[in-house]
């Protein structure tokens, strides 16, 4: 049932170049330059007439919601708001009818972010559902939405589940920015090619880097402390990776806007501890160099994920983890996996249950 792997979550880790194939398929066509999806069709008027969309959404899930508040802000003009579904529901959040809600869950039964869109939905919003399991109470909640097609997740840490968000996270503000006049031709050609290509991607990090990253695990196994860093589309890959790390290895991690480190976190910065940068070329590229130099003056041991090619932020590194060179809004969906493989590694050698982690469950539906 693991099919030959050690444990589900290294089997979910390596099915992510079909996860996400399945989500895109029949979807992203980029010959036709196309993009379907049915649930943005349904609500496409209020998308566009929207004043700003909310993103509700818990742990892993509100991650890719994160992500998205960044994507969907740069390509279609719209506000976004990101909310942790607990937080939301209880603070009596404005809501009008000129709201589109969009709720990012997993099992589709995350009891907040049930209830949230529940209470959204009588102030007037449209719901969106963006979930994993078929028939789920948040699909049925939902005005429109869209299934991610991971399949079934066993690890109780999310995975696959996460990369199949992002995919189809992707899909859906590009077809929005589309239909909004938002995007000029090249950028969302552009990044339809390098969307259609993730899949190859994935499978060339997954082959290329596995036995580089479960040497890289071997070395700081033992570390009490980690801090995970990025900037841009990659800060919401920083916190993902920390938390899956404290998930799985029970190791102390944190994740931070890499030019927020100056402002506290520098403080616990000595040759113990590990920093890893999510540090793929981008836009700033340079800051976040600056931010590996400032780490490594003050002897921190650093771990980056750098894209092909990239010579400086990979000489400055300890060790190194390497991802193909993609346009910047689609390359968290590369950064992640090898943050992913480095957290399973960890808990491995540290002896621990990295299926079921201790104290978590698959899906919370207890407040
Ligand atoms: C982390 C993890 C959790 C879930 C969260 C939301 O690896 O799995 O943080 O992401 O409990 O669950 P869903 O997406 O099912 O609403």
């Amino acid at each position: 049932e693991k099919g030959g792997f050690d444990h589900f979550m290294l089997k979910e880790i390596f099915e992510q170049p079909q996860t996400i194939f399945d989500s895109l398929r029949g979807r992203l066509d980029p010959v036709q330059q196309s993009i379907t999806l049915s649930g943005v069709d349904k609500i496409a008027d209020k998308l566009l007439a929207a004043n700003r969309i909310i993103i509700v959404a818990c742990g892993t899930s509100w991650h890719a919601g994160l992500l998205a508040e960044y994507v969907l802000e740069e390509l279609c003009r719209i506000n976004v708001e990101v909310e942790y579904a607990s937080e939301f529901r209880y603070r009596n959040p404005i809501i009008t009818d000129k709201d589109v809600i969009i709720a990012v869950s997993q099992s589709g039964e995350t009891a907040d972010t049930l209830v949230a869109i529940e209470n959204a939905k009588k102030q007037g919003a449209t719901i969106f559902g963006l979930v994993n399991v078929v028939g789920s109470s948040i699909a049925r909640m939902s005005d429109a939405g869209a299934y991610t097609h991971a399949g079934p997740e066993i690890g109780v840490a999310s995975t696959k589940a996460f990369t199949a968000q992002l995919a189809v996270l992707y899909l859906l503000a590009l077809k929005v920015a589309k239909l909004k006049g938002t995007i000029d031709t090249t950028l969302y050609h552009r990044l339809m090619t390098d969307l259609a290509k993730v899949p190859e991607y994935v499978q060339e990090i997954l082959d290329e880097q596995d036995a580089i990253i479960k040497e890289v695990a071997a070395k700081y196994s033992d570390a009490r402390d980690f801090l995970f860093l990025g900037r841009g589309y990659n800060f919401p890959i920083a916190l993902e990776g920390a938390l899956k790390l404290k998930e799985i290895s029970y190791i102390h991690a944190e994740g931070y806007p890499a030019a927020e480190m100056k402002h506290g976190p520098i403080a616990l910065v000595d040759d113990q501890l590990p920093v890893v940068f999510v540090a793929t070329k981008d836009s700033y590229h340079e800051k976040i160099v600056s931010n590996i130099q400032e780490i490594k003056a003050r002897k921190g041991k650093v771990i980056a994920v750098v894209s092909q090619g990239d010579n400086v932020a990979a000489g400055l590194a300890d060790d190194v983890m390497v991802v193909p060179l993609v346009h910047e809004v689609i390359a968290p969906i590369l950064s992640v996996i090898p943050l992913q493989l480095l957290s399973y590694y960890i808990g491995v050698n540290r002896g621990l249950d990295v299926d079921k982690p201790r104290n978590l469950a698959k899906s919370v539906t207890v407040e």
